[in-house]
């Protein structure tokens, strides 16, 4: 409140010593000023109003007013209205007029610049003024914290010897060319900081005018877009890495026709042949013989069956999108242990009576599945633990065998690992990751661990 009051009635009293020492001025140096005794009020009223505004101007204007009249204009000593001492009245109210406006221009001006200089201040940008022959004449806390210089270190040196990198050669030739009145120039580059160490910036460098429209300086703009830069970086890998992973779906894609149809020609393929010979011959055949010949077709038939159905679960055994997940695994364990002799041991938890996304049923299925297929081919074990385990960290899949152990990270840089490769390729679509632990001799270990947010099974539409 108080400081809210006090400039106010301040102002008035400023108001008010000035009238006074104009009185005191005017009646001491009256013979000299002739024909007019109203230039010191004329400077009381001016003053007021430049630096205390419209109040303490229209308050020095009134006592301006009273006291000329007052004490220089005859009759003196009393107070009297006339003509002139309205136009007089008008003459000050001009003057405060104009000292209010002058002043509400200047502070405007200044606030603009001040404002102007807390913008360059608090600025991220590196904002960093340079005269025409490239010296810093100015460095903002931007380009202090951006270069690792402070501005006592930089201002007065030229540019070139403080921004290290190729951009010495080109700061010449674009001040030359805003030296010619070139207007702003944009483009991106690499600086080094105090320290050496590389930044990719964006540049924008412009001619500074002075009052008169010469050209003064330049200002150069300097915004840090490593950010950016590394992001565009990880597009880009991002992007080969889908090329590759588009590839090599077309790669899997052919793999597997490939296995389809020699699995067609080589078994069904054969079979069908068997068939086709049996019911060429029998016709001609006697009865007795015949009725032999039937019951090897009706065999044939069976065996077709059975290579019909073991293909069919071969390629998606139809119990995963019927049944789920565990009981196709328990299926697939009891089919691998009769066919490779190798023992599962199986533990699970969370996942009984559970469904989740299609695509996370498949990866856990196919990922088991090749690396069981692994143990069975290359480690020489004759037992493998599976560990499947849904809870509040994720899903958690382990294959663990007793066999003979690789070395991994050589395997992997081999090249010859597509089956490895298969398995990271389909935990990494879906935000999972692989580890493998294996040493030679001490058994492998498989671990794919899939996040949380990945196995929410979306609602059913409609
Ligand atoms: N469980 C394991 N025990 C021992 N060696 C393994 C095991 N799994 C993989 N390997 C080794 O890693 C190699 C790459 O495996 P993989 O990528 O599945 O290709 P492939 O099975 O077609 O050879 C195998 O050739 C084998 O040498
Ligand atoms: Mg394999």
């Amino acid at each position: 409140m108080l400081g809210r009051v006090l400039p106010v009635v301040s102002g008035y009293f400023f108001a008010l010593a000035a009238d006074l020492l104009a009185l005191v001025l005017t009646h001491f140096l009256s013979p000299w000023l002739v024909p007019s005794p109203f230039p010191f009020f004329v400077a009381a009223i001016a003053l007021s109003a430049w630096f205390y505004g419209v109040g303490a101007g229209l308050f020095s204007t009134l006592l301006a007013t009273l006291v000329t009249n007052y004490f220089f204009l005859p009759p003196l000593y009393v107070l009297t209205l006339g003509k002139e001492d309205v136009s007089r009245l008008g003459l000050f109210l001009l003057v405060a007029g104009i000292a209010v406006s002058l002043m509400r221009a200047q502070r405007l001006a200044a606030e603009a610049q001040s404002r102007l200089g807390a913008i360059v201040a608090s600025s991220d940008d590196a904002i960093v003024g340079l005269s025409l022959d490239g010296l810093v004449t100015s460095w903002n806390a931007g380009a202090a914290h951006m270069y690792g210089y402070s501005g006592d270190e930089v201002i007065g040196h030229p540019i070139s010897r403080i921004i290290l990198s190729d951009f010495q050669f080109q700061m010449k030739e674009i001040l030359s060319s805003i030296r010619l009145g070139e207007t702003t120039r944009q483009f991106e580059t690499i600086h080094r900081d105090k320290a050496e160490k590389p930044i990719d910036v964006s540049i924008t460098i412009s001619p500074i005018r002075n009052k008169e429209g010469h050209i003064s300086g330049a200002s150069m703009i300097a915004r840090d877009i490593t950010g950016r830069k590394q992001a565009e970086k990880k597009l880009q890998g991002y992007t080969e890495q889908l090329q590759l992973l588009s590839r090599r779906l077309v790669d899997v894609q052919e793999n597997e026709r490939r296995f389809i149809a020699s699995e067609l020609h080589d078994e069904i393929g054969q079979t069908l042949t068997g068939l086709k010979l049996i019911m060429e011959v029998a016709p001609h055949l006697p009865p007795d013989a015949m009725g032999e010949k039937l019951a090897q077709a009706q065999q044939l038939v069976t065996d077709l069956f059975e290579q019909v159905s073991r293909l069919t679960l071969d390629l998606r055994p139809p119990m995963l999108d019927d049944l789920g997940l565990l009981p196709t695994l328990l299926w697939h364990f009891k089919r691998y242990t009769d066919v490779t002799g190798i023992k599962v041991l199986f533990q699970h938890a969370g996942i009984e009576n559970k469904r989740f996304p299609t695509e996370i049923e498949t990866a856990t299925y196919r990922i088991i599945q090749e690396a069981l297929t692994n143990v069975a081919r290359h480690a020489s074990a004759d037992q493998v633990m599976v560990w499947v385990v849904d809870d509040s960290q994720g899903l958690n899949i382990q294959i663990m065998d007793n066999g003979e152990g690789f070395d991994f990270s050589s395997t992997l840089l081999s090249g010859k690992a597509s089956g490895l490769v298969g398995i990271r390729e389909r935990a990494e679509l879906l935000g999972g990751s692989l580890t493998v632990q294996s040493d030679p001799g001490q058994g492998t270990r498989l671990e794919v661990d899939f996040p949380p947010e990945k196995l929410m099974v979306a609602p059913l539409e409609g």
